[in-house]
């Protein structure tokens, strides 16, 4: 059957050089027209789907589902690494549910990036069973050992393709029972394999512009590299002799690129990096698998946010003050009967009702600003132990109140004003805000 397909190409191309390059193959190879569709991602962060905090957001796997599914043909479907934001229980958690979202839409390959050695080997281990084939170079065991294959050959449009990944060595935090080597070194044992199995090669890749056109320069028989982003898309180039391309991440966009062959040895790329907006209605089955996943996963739960680890996520121990503790909005109505029914009138006093509507009252990436006082030890914890703090309220802006409640001293309350505001109100959540709008439709006794 091959060797029919081979004939007839060499029927069909009758260029002789080709027609050689295809017997010296033996199994097809690139040739005029030969064209691999890639569809990529990267530095997904855990951000499963927009938080629509302030009006429709886009982005999300389910949107990511559901353009992949307007894909036809046959796609190679890769990641670049960085998943997830981080290694604390909620955020393994999170990894987990975009993972499993991934696998939903059949990834063919991810790369270990910077948050996935954050992990460790036996998260690491754990997560490589969720059905997304994980894929590096230069990780590997503390002992040497294998954690997870360093090259997968796939074979895609007639061709096969050989893909790896590589992450920076000694930059990165690297979890328990990892090691990193150099890449170029890791990609120089693999080019022997390269020369036997492969018609194209995809190196995915979280490292630098800069070592990225070095790998280019040192190995011309890589075709594509797919690059860490780092908050920006990068339209196909050329390197040396190689294509490098990167896309924006937190599950906003995707990248859609084709690679064309006019000859055996002389390709071209073009594509877009997608916005996934509401073009592309969100794929149920995606969100079933991730976004469900994850809110059963979280349900119930309460987390330690206040516990270290290498993070993207803001949410931090906050200082306990020893003299003083958060007590609730309730304990001022007293002495403050006018501010607390301009507050209690307003959408920072319902802040975890608005959660709840959505599903996410569990979930600490979404509690941080819905909440008070949380990741401190006397701040909110779960709404048994601390519903008194589950919205954002007077101390939110105002600190501990405990001192002042007790006694009314003045002076024992304090507030931050626009600086305040913005650790929530931040470009992410609340692209418009706007100081003097937003405090005038707050306002409530005293000046700004
Ligand atoms: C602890 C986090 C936090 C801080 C600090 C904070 N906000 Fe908010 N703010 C929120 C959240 C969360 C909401 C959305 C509440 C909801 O609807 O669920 C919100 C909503 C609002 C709204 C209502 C918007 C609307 O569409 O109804 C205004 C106005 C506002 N904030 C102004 C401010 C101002 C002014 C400050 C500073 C003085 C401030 N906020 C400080 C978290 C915060
Ligand atoms: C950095 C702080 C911050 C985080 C983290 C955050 N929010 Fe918000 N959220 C806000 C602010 C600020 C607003 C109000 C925005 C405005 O007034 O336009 C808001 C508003 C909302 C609203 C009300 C929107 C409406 O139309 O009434 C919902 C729902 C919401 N957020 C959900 C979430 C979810 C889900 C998460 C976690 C995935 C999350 N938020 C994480 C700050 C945050
Ligand atoms: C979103 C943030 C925020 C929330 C929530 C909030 N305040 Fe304020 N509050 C401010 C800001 C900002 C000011 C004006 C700045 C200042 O003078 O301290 C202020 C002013 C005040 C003042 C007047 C201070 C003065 O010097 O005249 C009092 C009293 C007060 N708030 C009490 C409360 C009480 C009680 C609650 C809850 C029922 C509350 N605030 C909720 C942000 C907030
Ligand atoms: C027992 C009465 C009482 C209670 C309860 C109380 N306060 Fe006050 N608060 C006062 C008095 C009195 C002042 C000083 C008012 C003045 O000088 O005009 C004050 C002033 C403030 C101010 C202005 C800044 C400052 O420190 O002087 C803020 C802000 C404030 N309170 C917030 C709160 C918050 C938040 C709570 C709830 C945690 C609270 N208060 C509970 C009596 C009280």
């Amino acid at each position: 059957m091959r060797r029919w397909i081979i004939v007839a190409l060499a029927v069909l191309v009758p260029a002789a050089g080709l027609t050689i390059w295809f017997l010296v193959r033996g199994d097809g190879g690139p040739h005029a027209g030969s064209r691999l569709r890639v569809l990529f991602s990267g530095e997904t962060m855990g951000e499963l789907e927009p938080c629509n905090c302030s009006g429709k957001m886009a982005g999300g796997l389910p949107a990511r589902g559901g353009y992949i599914a307007t894909v036809e043909g046959d796609r190679l479907l890769l990641d670049t690494g960085c998943i997830g934001a981080g290694s604390r229980d909620f955020e393994v958690l999170r990894t987990e549910a975009a993972m499993r979202g991934m696998a939903a839409m059949r990834y063919d390959a991810a790369n270990l990036g910077e948050s996935e050695l954050w992990l460790g080997r036996d998260r690491l281990a754990d997560l490589a069973r969720l059905g997304v084939p994980l894929v590096s170079a230069n990780v590997r065991g503390e002992d040497g050992a294998e954690v997870v294959p360093a090259c997968l050959v796939l074979r895609r449009s007639g061709l096969k393709v050989l893909v790896t990944g590589v992450v920076e060595s000694g930059r990165y935090q690297v979890g328990p029972g990892l090691a990193v080597d150099s890449p170029r070194e890791a990609l120089g044992r693999l080019t022997p394999e390269w020369r036997k199995k492969a018609d194209a090669i995809i190196i995915l890749a979280d490292l630098e512009l800069a070592a990225v056109k070095d790998l280019a320069a040192d190995f011309p028989e890589i075709t594509l590299i797919l690059f860490r982003g780092r908050g920006d898309s990068h339209a196909p180039e050329r390197a040396n002799r190689t294509i490098i391309a990167s896309v924006y991440g937190e599950a906003r966009y995707l990248g859609d690129l084709a690679l064309e062959w006019a000859s055996a040895s002389d390709f071209s790329a073009a594509g877009q990096a997608v916005l996934l907006d509401e073009r592309f209605a969100p794929s149920d089955a995606v969100a079933e698998a991730c976004i469900g996943w994850y809110k059963d996963a979280v349900r119930g739960r309460r987390f330690d946010p206040a516990r270290p680890g290498p993070t993207w996520n803001r949410i931090a121990a906050r200082q306990a003050e020893p003299l003083n503790r958060y007590v609730g909005s309730d304990a001022c109505r007293e002495c403050h009967a006018a501010e607390y029914e301009k507050w209690s009138a307003g959408a920072h006093a319902r802040a975890m009702e608005s959660l709840r509507r959505v599903g996410y009252e569990f979930s600490p990436e979404c509690i941080a600003c819905h909440a008070t006082g949380y990741g401190a030890s006397d701040g909110y914890k779960s709404m048994d132990e601390t519903s008194a703090l589950a919205r954002v309220g007077c101390e939110a802006c105002h600190g501990r109140g405990q001192v002042m409640a007790a006694a009314g001293h003045k002076g024992t309350a304090r507030s931050r004003g626009e600086e305040r505001c913005r650790e929530c109100h931040n470009p992410k959540r609340h692209e418009t805000f706007n100081f003097d709008r937003e405090w005038a439709a707050i306002r409530h006794e005293g000046k700004p």
